[in-house]
């Protein structure tokens, strides 16, 4: 016996029951409650056969408009549910173009080439140029012509790195004396800074370290000069007037006489403490005959320093080493 009563409450039960199924599994198990070959409708179907042929077809056809309607209930609740995951979806992948952004990362300049830049700068500001070389040598620049000849006992000052072709990463930046003065005529007024090799490496020696070269070059200059040059180099590097300087006698093959240059600060951590900071000397006559200019009436002063040193002295470091790591920690500390 198809009732419609029963009928119009199926559709409403159907409708709160496909409205609470929550995905897929509970859609597909709440249709089956209803359409599948057991559910409620599909039973009610099956009374069809029992009734009068007059009825049937009425009855019938009622039975098939219910059946639709709960087939486009579950339609609109798939569609409800589809809707419902892709928002969600949405949301969770939504982004936020109010945010700030990450930002560009930028570098720093090096606290090494900060270093040379304020060097050259002073320099310059004196009437030095400022000149380049190559960092692989021949014998000849880096050795002979800064009368070391071949046997000389002085080439084993330093421990060499040959390359090969008879070539070597340079032990100095004096090479660059002969380099430049034999480019230019006196007077000669300049400062090569640049990369520098040893086979050395601890705290205080990496196997490439910097140095920078000075040479003047004229008629008439004095170790008076040089030293009053470099005096002024230094207080200015350091931004301080308290420091004295020395010229303590040393060896050098290219320079003769020759002269450690000393510093010290009247105040601070390191007060008192003489410091070496460069080689230097009057050019050697031999070496200012290499490079075409007669000895009699030109006198050349030269002198070969550290940067690193320099460095580690203006900013407190005591490794050398941090310089070449390149731990943004460190290197983070000299931006700006
Ligand atoms: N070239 C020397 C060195 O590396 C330094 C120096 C340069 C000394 C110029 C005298 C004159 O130790």
């Amino acid at each position: 016996m198809v009732n419609d009563d029963t009928l119009t409450s199926l559709i409403d039960e159907a409708r709160q029951a496909l409205g609470a199924a929550d995905d897929a599994a509970q859609l597909a198990n709440t249709k089956a409650r209803y359409l599948g070959k057991d559910g409620a409708l599909t039973r009610q179907m099956k009374t069809l056969g029992a009734l009068a042929p007059a009825e049937r077809a009425a009855a019938g056809k009622r039975l098939n408009e219910v059946k639709q309607a709960i087939e486009r209930l579950v339609v609109e609740r798939e569609q409800a549910l589809a809707d419902a995951q892709l928002a969600a979806r949405l949301a969770g992948e939504a982004v936020d173009v109010t945010l700030p952004g990450r930002g560009m990362g930028c570098g720093t300049l090096h606290p090494i080439t900060r270093t040379i830049e304020r060097i050259e700068a002073i320099f310059a500001s004196i009437g030095f140029d400022v000149a380049d070389g190559p960092e692989i040598e021949d014998d000849f620049y880096n050795f002979t012509a800064l009368n070391q000849p071949e046997d000389h006992p002085a080439r084993s000052m330093h421990d060499t790195f040959y390359v090969e072709g008879g070539l070597l990463l340079r032990t100095h930046t004096s090479p660059m004396q002969i380099r430049y003065a034999r480019m230019n005529a006196p007077p000669i007024k300049v400062i090569a800074p640049g990369k520098t090799y040893r086979v050395d490496s601890d705290a205080t020696h990496s196997p490439m370290f910097h140095q920078f070269e000075g040479l003047w070059i004229d008629e008439d200059v004095s170790f008076t000069d040089l030293k009053s040059v470099y005096a002024d180099f230094l207080r200015r590097f350091f931004e301080r007037d308290d420091i004295d300087v020395r010229f303590r006698p040393s060896y050098f093959p290219f320079t003769e006489p020759s002269a450690e240059i000393d510093m010290r600060f009247a105040d601070g951590p390191l007060r008192g403490r003489w410091l070496e900071i460069s080689g230097s000397g009057q050019v050697h006559p031999n070496v200012v005959r290499t490079i075409g200019l007669d000895p009699e009436r030109y006198i050349g002063f030269a002198f070969g320093s550290g940067i690193e040193r320099l460095a580690m002295l203006r900013y407190g470091v005591a490794d050398l080493r941090l310089f070449f790591e390149n731990d943004l920690r460190f290197l983070r500390q000299f931006a700006g």
